[in-house]
């Protein structure tokens, strides 16, 4: 479903029915402004320097990664926690905890990210605990088994023209006669700024690389995972 989100209704919508959701105009000018002042102060990471995320992705370029500040988590979190998010992660059974990881992104020219289903442990967010924004966890390097059930993308830039590349791909998934996964094209989103992207885990997706086009011009978002850990 591609809505705006101004005719958006969270009570209604259901991940069941329809597992991807672009949401348009999410983000005001003001708050795109605040992120991108918060992103500017911090401490980036440059895939190069993720040698576990890098073997997972080669030939992704050099994107760049780094941690929301505890302001900004609050500020986010409070922003798109939608109560359709919360009926899809208690539609599952068991649940002992709930989690969600989110960090800043920055696509420059030569960046993208080939197919993955968020389902990979080598990149995963066990190795990251200190992203994990729940409240009162324990910080600390212990890993914790979460299952990522929805992935999320905002978009932050303030400007993003069709030339300059980067869209998020996501695709559909078959199982051909010969038993081989099928992929097909379901949707291709340009990252328009404001906007915001759900979609539900396990889902076959790329990042298109960033057209020398874009010039200077970054592809800034904020990306992560909504998770449920269960008992047993
Ligand atoms: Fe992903």
């Amino acid at each position: 479903m591609r809505v705006r989100f101004k005719e958006f209704n969270p009570e209604k919508f259901s991940f069941h029915k329809d597992p991807v959701l672009v949401i348009e105009d999410f983000w005001s000018q003001e708050e795109r402004a605040l992120f991108q002042d918060a992103l500017q102060r911090s401490t980036w990471k440059c895939l190069t320097e993720m040698p576990e995320v890098k073997r997972v992705f080669p030939n992704c370029g050099n994107w760049l990664k780094a941690e929301i500040g505890p302001q900004e988590a609050t500020i986010f979190r409070n922003r798109v926690t939608l109560p359709c998010i919360a009926d899809f992660i208690e539609s599952f059974p068991n649940i002992k905890q709930r989690h969600m990881t989110f960090s800043y992104y920055s696509y420059g020219v030569g960046d993208c990210l080939s197919t993955h289903d968020d389902t990979g442990e080598d990149y995963s967010v066990e190795r990251q605990p200190h992203q994990d924004h729940t409240e009162g966890r324990d910080r600390s390097t212990q890993p914790f088994p979460a299952l990522r059930r929805i992935a999320l993308v905002a978009y932050l830039h303030h400007r993003w023209d069709h030339d300059w590349g980067g869209e998020l791909i996501i695709y559909n998934a078959r199982k051909g006669k010969d038993g081989k996964l099928n992929l097909e094209v379901a949707h291709c989103l340009e990252p328009k700024p404001g906007s915001l992207v759900l979609f539900t885990v396990p889902r076959y997706h790329r990042v298109c690389r960033v057209d020398p086009l874009a010039d200077s011009q970054k592809r800034l978002s904020i990306g992560g995972w909504f998770m449920t850990e269960h008992h047993g």
